[in-house]
């Protein structure tokens, strides 16, 4: 089985696209705060906008609940959209129907596809009204790849051989993560924050397998201090996850892998309005306090471990870095990570958002447009969107 490129597409001088983009992007106000996933569709677009006469993007966007919401319209991407492509952009207010049936050339930019419950749904008749009028199908929307939606799987059913493909962003991602999964150069170390083990116990357990590394900090490393017996005060904890904590550390036991845990804390008593911040060892997080940030030591000893490793994986934050004075452990491994001179690549929204803070996002390897995509692929799970384009 192999996935076709934009190469393998035929007959595109006289072609309708339905383009599947993941324009998921956080928008305030009417106005996109962040247009990292759509500078990452551009090449895609420039590509078939060269060579077929009709391209139309879809997208989905937020937790759309199945019905028109006009706080999750794609509108707003429009303006951005064409500003950066340099052309215009007509929006239609629905994604399926006869205005994007009987639309003529150009490009369009269709209304969110979560507000028809047939996209999570991956119903066969919504697919099908979705490419209706369509000769041919892209998806680029690497960030929705862990989806089992209509858009990205029972609509790439509906086109044969030489009319689906992958875009370029597809493909960057795939080659890049897939050098993670098949042979990463050793030393490899993970790093994995955020606050849930829950979440992430696949790609955790799967990580073992690959990697000679594996350090945990973010709220997530509490509940694995608390499998060890330590006592983790007001600190943010899943008890109901105790137990895949120690089967985690048993498994990094029996490969001989290295699992690292934070050494030593921040700790606050209260996020928003802090009377009492200190660092102290893990072992004594006093009981009316939490972990809001891995401490110094820890922060040392991280860098160290990333220092010399070849292949660094790095998902999920070290503590609540959206406040400032709780940042400097989630800053440290992004610029940990920037300092390497192996092949790293970043992936979830915190992470690459820490990037950008840190002005450290142009010295990374690969900086993941999806999270739950890039965790699916690492934990080797299957991603249902680049399955229904194989061929
Ligand atoms: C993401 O932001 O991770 C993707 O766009 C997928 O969004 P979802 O989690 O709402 O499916």
């Amino acid at each position: 089985m192999s996935i076709p490129r934009l190469e393998d597409l035929e007959g595109l001088d006289a072609a309708r696209v339905l383009l599947r983009l993941d324009l998921n992007v956080p928008i305030a106000g009417g106005r996109v705060e962040d247009d990292a996933r759509i500078v990452a569709a551009l090449p895609t677009l420039r590509w078939l906008l060269e060579r077929a006469p009709m391209v139309a993007a879809c997208s989905h966007l937020g937790k759309a609940k199945g019905s028109p919401d006009p706080a999750y319209s794609l509108r707003p991407v429009a303006e951005p959209l064409a500003e950066l492509l340099g052309r215009e952009v007509r929006f239609v207010e629905d994604c399926v129907g006869p205005e994007v049936r009987s639309a003529g050339e150009g490009l369009l930019l269709l209304e969110n596809l979560r507000f028809h419950p047939g996209e999570k749904a991956n119903d066969p008749e919504f697919a099908r009204r979705l490419t209706d009028g369509f000769t041919h199908y892209v998806n680029d929307a690497f960030g929705t790849a862990h989806r089992e939606h209509a858009s990205v799987a029972a609509a790439a059913a509906l086109f044969p051989s030489g009319r689906r493909a992958a875009g370029r962003l597809m493909e960057a991602e795939l080659s890049a993560l897939r050098r993670l999964v098949e042979h990463p150069e050793q030393p490899f170390a993970a790093v994995v924050g955020g606050a849930k083990v829950s979440t992430k116990t696949a790609p955790l357990m799967a990580l073992l397998e690959r990697a000679q590394r594996l350090l945990i900090g973010g709220g997530m490393a509490n509940t694995f201090l608390l499998a060890k017996g330590l006592e983790v005060g007001r600190s943010l904890v899943e008890s109901s996850e105790i137990e895949t904590a120690r089967r985690v550390m048993a498994r990094a036991a029996e490969r001989g892998v290295d699992l690292e845990l934070p050494t030593d804390l921040v700790v606050a008593d209260d996020l928003d309005a802090p009377r009492r911040v200190e660092v102290v060892a893990a072992d004594a997080i006093p009981p009316d306090t939490m972990a809001v940030d891995i401490g110094p030591a820890t922060r040392e000893a991280f860098a160290r471990a990333l220092g010399d490793a070849r292949t660094i994986f790095w998902n999920g934050p070290m503590g609540v870095f959206e406040k400032e004075a709780f940042a400097p452990g989630t800053m440290a491994v992004a610029e940990a990570l920037a300092a390497s001179t192996g092949f790293t690549v970043v992936g979830g929204g915190e992470s690459v958002m820490a990037l950008d803070r840190a002005g450290v996002a142009d010295r990374i390897g690969h900086v993941s447009t999806g999270g739950g995509a890039s965790l699916q692929l690492v934990a080797g799970g299957p991603l249902p969107a680049v399955q229904a384009l194989e061929v």
